[in-house]
């Protein structure tokens, strides 16, 4: 960590030390003054790694494939929402906040990683909830966004959430200092947002700089609300990497389009410009960028096919853990068309962007789900003798009197070797091959 970094977790910090501009980070080297225009708060530290898929290459006797793994980025949750929070927090405390209110569906990772660094910097997280499928993912993440603090809404469909979403600013506004929360839409996506993967994609041309992978001909990355693509795009073009941006679209909770990311990405520039930073003139057009759309199956986390199975070929090939929402459908895109021999140019980058650091709090019991607020109870418990897929009781069953609380018995009830597995992960164990996955 440089000289006058912030640490990446524990402590409250005070606004003011935000404002020490962090040594190591690529936007700052490249507009240094940023680092008094657009504070950054560090949760976490780069660059995160970059690593050849070479068994997966072998495997589909494709391109060259590589990783970028974001889901060690972060100190607390890994994965793409900790480096749009640097700047969103930062900008929150700046604002003189202490309420973030945002939206996302019943099992987001967002919501969840807003109220974990939220809560660790005096912030109070509330959280608009839509419906997605219920399955066992999602009813741990409901039992941890509780865990972590957040205050939780659930709105069911995008426009109820819209419709309530005043009435929620107004009810939880600081009448005393007259400031209402700060609104982040979903996925934190605004152009604040998306500057965290401008500097995303300046810390991957540095790498290609330093030697440590070939410039990418093409990088997929999912693409939920759009911040993490736009950003990357953007940053793209500002490195003068010649890298096509594949975005896999994984939701149709909003419509959205290549019109859509190039939209959010010229705003981006637009904040950068406002804050000091000499960007080049011009704007990105749509048809710079393709939105790839045929992996989205029935729509938002509903599982397909080909997800499951890139799933289950990046485990067995490279050990790395992929989930069905985002990664999978968008591993599925690019495994999709190496097979369909439309990729014969490499080399091939994927952008991880979930969570591979420990899972906080553990698994729920059912125990626990039953302790939740009732709107969430009964939507956690809801068709839970079924499971994921109708694959057998999912949940565990609160630990006998007397027997320790955490470890062994607060493990999944395992109904199969992939539940087995999936189990390992969830309670830590992220990355299972060989490979240097892990962060230390
Ligand atoms: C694991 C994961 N990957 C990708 C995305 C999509 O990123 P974005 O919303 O910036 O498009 C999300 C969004 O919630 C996510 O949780």
């Amino acid at each position: 960590m440089g000289l006058g970094e912030a640490p990446p977790s524990g402590r409250k910090r005070s606004v003011s030390a935000i404002e020490v501009a962090p040594a190591r980070y690529a936007l700052y080297a490249r507009y240094p003054e940023l680092r008094t225009t657009l504070p950054r708060l560090a949760l976490g530290t780069g660059p995160s790694p970059v690593v050849p898929l070479t068994r997966l290459s072998e495997k589909l006797g494709g391109p060259q494939l590589w990783v970028k793994n974001d889901g060690l980025y972060g100190s607390v949750y890994g994965g793409n929402k900790a480096r749009k929070l640097e700047l969103i927090i930062a900008d929150a405390l700046r604002r003189g906040r202490r309420t973030i209110i945002t939206v996302g569906a019943t099992g987001t990772n967002h919501g969840l990683a807003t109220a974990l660094y939220g809560r660790e910097h005096g912030l109070r997280t509330v959280l608009l909830l839509v419906e997605q499928p219920v399955t066992d993912r999602v009813r741990r993440q409901v039992w941890r966004l509780h865990k972590a603090g957040a205050v939780l809404y659930r709105a069911r469909t995008v426009p109820r959430a819209a419709a309530l979403a005043p009435l929620v600013m107004v009810r939880h506004a600081d009448w005393r200092r007259a400031r209402l929360p700060y609104f982040l839409p979903a996925g934190g996506s605004s152009p604040l947002g998306a500057v965290g993967f401008v500097n995303a994609a300046l810390e991957l041309a540095d790498q290609v700089a330093a030697g440590e992978l070939p410039e990418p001909a093409h990088i997929f990355v999912a693409l939920g609300s759009a911040g993490t693509a736009a950003g990357l795009l953007l940053g793209l073009r500002l490195a003068g990497l010649r890298s096509r941006l594949e975005p896999v679209l994984v939701s149709d909770l909003t419509p959205l389009s290549s019109k859509k990311v190039a939209g959010l990405a010229n705003r981006t520039a637009r904040l950068l410009r406002q804050r000091g930073a000499p960007l080049p003139r011009g704007e990105i057009a749509p048809e710079e960028v393709t939105v790839l759309s045929d992996w989205l199956g029935d729509g938002y986390g509903h599982s397909t096919l080909a997800g499951s199975r890139a799933e289950d070929l990046l485990r067995e090939t490279e050990g790395l853990e992929l989930e069905g929402v985002y990664t999978a459908k968008t591993m599925s895109a690019l495994v999709g068309l190496v097979e369909a021999g439309e990729l014969r140019e490499g080399p091939v980058l994927y952008w991880h962007t979930y969570n591979a650091l420990p899972l906080p709090f553990g698994t729920p019991t059912e125990e626990d789900l039953r302790r939740l607020p009732r709107a969430f109870r009964d939507l956690a418990l809801r068709n839970m003798e079924m499971g994921d897929v109708g694959a057998g009781l999912a949940l565990p069953r609160a630990p006998a009197r007397g027997a320790p609380t955490s470890g062994g018995n607060l493990r999944v009830a395992a109904t199969g070797g992939r539940r087995n597995r999936r189990t390992a992960r969830e309670q830590g164990a992220a990355w299972t091959g060989g490979a240097p996955w892990r962060g230390t």
